[in-house]
C-alpha cells in the first residue's frame, strides 16, 4: 500500500500493551512506521516500560488510553491514521463468568467502534485480528476436508457449547466484513493457530499460559491433543504483510505447526530434560487441521517449530514464570 505520498506512515495499534501487539509494534517500529498504540490504562503505568524500551519508541511510538467501548477514546487514536492493526480482544484463560459482558461486547461492540472510528478517519486498509476460532467450531463441514478460509464457525453452535470466545470472535469478525461491504472500509482478517514465542510484556497471556503450564504443572494426565502452532514473530509478520500487499484480500488463516502433545513434550524434554512435564497423555480422537495455504501464496514463510519453543522458554525463564526451581541452568 502507497502511504501518504512519502511522507510519515502513522498506523494504529489497539490493545498495545498485549503479547501480539506488542511484537507488532516492535517490527512497526523497526519498519519506520509511526505508532499509536491504544491501552486501557494509564500509559504511564509500568506494564508499558517494554513498548517504551523499543527501539525509535521515544520518536515513533504515542500510547492513548482507551477502551473499546468507549468510542471518542478509540477515535482519537484511530486519528490521522493511514492503517489500524486491530488486535484488542478479551482473551481469557478460563470461563468467565458474564460471557455477554466479557467477551462479546467488547470483541463485537469494540470491533464496530474501530471500523467506524477507521471509516471517519478514512483509513486506508484495516487489519483485523481474528483466530482460527472463527473458523474450527463447524459442525457441518465435510470431516475429510482440512479447513480453510471459506469455513466459518457457527456462533450458535458455539454459545451452545459454552465456547464463548469463539462465539465471540465469530461474531467480531463477521461483523467487520459487513461493515466493510455496507461501508467500503477496507478489511482485511488473519485468523492465528495457538500463538507462542517470547515474551515481551510481563503478565502471561492466555496462549503462553498453554506452554508454561505444559512445563511446569506436572499434569496427572492431559489430552494428546493436536496443537497447531504460530511463532509470534511469524504472525505479526503476516499481519505486516497483508497490510502492505494491495493483492491482499478477505480472510488468512495464519498456522505453521501440526503437532500432537506427546510430540511437544517429546521435543522439549529432548532441549529441557527437568521439567515437570505431564505423567501421561490420554488419546484424543480430535484432529481438525487448517491450512495457511492462501497466506504462504501471498509470500509468507515461517521459523522452524525449535526456534520457537527454545525462545519461549527462554523468556518465560527471564520472567520468572517457569518458579524458582527452573530459573537457573534449565
Ligand atoms: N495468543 C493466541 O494464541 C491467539 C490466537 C488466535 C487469535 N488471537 C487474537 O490475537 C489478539 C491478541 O491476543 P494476545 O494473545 O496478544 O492476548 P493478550 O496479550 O491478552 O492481548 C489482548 C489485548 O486486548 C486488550 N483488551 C481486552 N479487552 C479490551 C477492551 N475492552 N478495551 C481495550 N482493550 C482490551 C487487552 O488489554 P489489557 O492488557 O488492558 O487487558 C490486551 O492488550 C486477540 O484478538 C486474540 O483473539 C490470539
Amino acid at each position: 500500500m502507497e502511504k501518504n505520498g512519502g511522507g510519515e506512515r502513522m498506523v494504529c495499534v489497539t490493545g498495545a500493551g498485549g503479547f501480539v501487539a506488542s511484537w507488532l509494534i516492535k517490527l512497526l517500529l523497526s519498519s519506520d512506521y509511526t505508532v499509536h498504540g491504544t491501552v486501557r490504562t494509564d500509559p504511564c503505568d509500568p506494564k508499558y516500560e517494554h513498548l517504551k524500551q523499543l527501539d525509535k519508541a521515544s520518536e515513533k511510538l504515542k500510547l492513548f488510553k482507551a477502551d473499546l467501548l468507549d468510542y471518542d477514546s478509540v477515535s482519537a487514536a484511530v486519528k490521522g491514521c493511514i492503517g489500524v492493526f486491530h488486535v484488542a480482544s478479551p482473551v481469557p484463560s478460563a470461563s468467565v463468568s458474564n460471557p455477554e459482558v466479557e467477551l462479546m461486547e467488547p470483541a463485537v461492540k469494540g470491533t464496530l467502534n474501530v471500523l467506524k472510528a477507521c471509516s471517519e478517519a478514512k483509513v486506508e486498509r484495516v487489519v483485523y485480528v481474528s483466530s482460527v476460532a472463527s473458523i474450527m467450531m463447524n459442525p457441518n463441514w465435510p470431516t475429510d476436508q482440512v479447513k480453510d478460509e471459506n469455513c466459518w464457525s457457527d456462533k450458535e453452535f458455539c454459545k451452545r457449547t459454552d465456547n464463548w470466545y469463539c462465539a465471540s470472535k465469530t461474531e467480531a469478525e463477521l461483523e467487520a466484513f459487513e461493515y466493510s461491504k455496507r461501508n467500503g472500509l477496507d478489511v482485511v482478517s488473519v485468523c492465528p493457530t495457538l500463538v507462542l514465542g517470547p515474551m515481551m510484556q510481563s503478565t502471561a497471556n492466555a496462549s503462553s499460559l498453554v506452554l508454561i503450564k505444559l512445563l511446569k504443572e506436572g499434569y496427572e494426565s492431559t489430552e494428546n491433543k493436536l496443537r497447531i502452532i504460530v511463532d509470534v514473530r511469524d504472525l505479526t509478520g503476516a499481519l505486516l504483510m497483508v497490510f502492505e500487499k494491495p493483492e491482499a484480500e478477505g480472510r488468512y488463516i495464519c498456522a505453521s505447526h501440526h503437532i500432537r502433545v506427546r510430540e511437544l513434550v517429546d521435543k522439549l524434554t529432548s532441549i529441557y530434560p527437568s521439567y515437570n512435564y505431564p505423567k501421561s497423555l490420554v488419546e484424543t480422537t480430535d484432529g481438525d487441521d487448517v491450512s495457511s495455504e492462501k497466506l504462504q501464496k501471498l509470500g509468507w514463510n515461517y521459523r522452524p517449530l525449535e526456534e520457537t519453543l527454545v525462545d519461549s522458554v527462554e523468556s518465560y525463564k527471564k520472567l520468572g514464570l517457569l518458579g524458582w526451581r527452573y530459573s537457573i541452568g534449565m
